[in-house]
């Protein structure tokens, strides 16, 4: 299981070189239509946006395994935007740690609600995200482009859950 301590927070304001190192990622893991590797400065400036990333080790200079962006889209609802593991990470439990992680952030807000969009051919994501309990809302035609279309999920919540 993925160690939970190696998953920070972080501060856009000061990490330009972990930046760097998720806008490599981001391009190498994801289609154009499905990057974000353009805005990821942007969208981190923007104060209802956070990322979390998982360290190999506990050491600042250890290679990054993955990484997850969330925005809080209304007073209930938030959003997974982005989550990726590294190919020779993957299978190890670290996208789970990271979904867990990023859903209990949105949470310390008083939502209601997290969704999400996949590409409903990325059956590990779909997979991972009905494993937490995500359930498909609908089939969003041309999402990502005119041929790409996405799932929307979402997941509940009620102050005990
Ligand atoms: C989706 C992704 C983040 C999963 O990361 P991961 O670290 O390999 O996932 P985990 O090891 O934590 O697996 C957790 C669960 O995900 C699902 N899952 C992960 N890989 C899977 C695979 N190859 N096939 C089917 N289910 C899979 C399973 O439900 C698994 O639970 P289990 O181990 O009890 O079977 C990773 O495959 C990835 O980065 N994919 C490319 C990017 C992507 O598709 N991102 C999502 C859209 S933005």
């Amino acid at each position: 299981m993925a160690a939970a301590k190696a998953i920070r927070e972080l501060d856009p304001r000061r990490c330009s070189e972990i930046i760097d190192e998720i806008v490599r990622l981001e391009k190498k893991l994801f289609p154009k239509h499905e990057s974000l590797a353009r805005n990821f400065h942007d969208e981190l400036q923007k104060t209802n946006t956070g990322l979390l990333y998982m360290k190999f080790s506990e050491e600042d200079d250890g290679e990054i395994v993955g990484y997850v962006m969330y925005s809080w889209i209304s007073s209930l609802c938030a959003s997974i935007t982005k989550l990726a593991v590294k190919e020779n990470y993957r299978r190890q439990g670290y996208g789970e740690a990271l979904l867990k992680a990023a859903i209990q952030k949105c949470r310390t807000r008083r939502i209601q609600r997290v969704c999400l969009h996949v590409d409903p051919t990325r059956t590990p994501a779909v997979s991972l995200y009905q494993k937490l309990g995500f359930q498909i809302d609908e089939l969003v035609k041309s999402y990502y482009s005119s041929d790409r279309n996405a799932f929307r999920m979402y997941v509940d919540f009620t102050d005990d859950s």
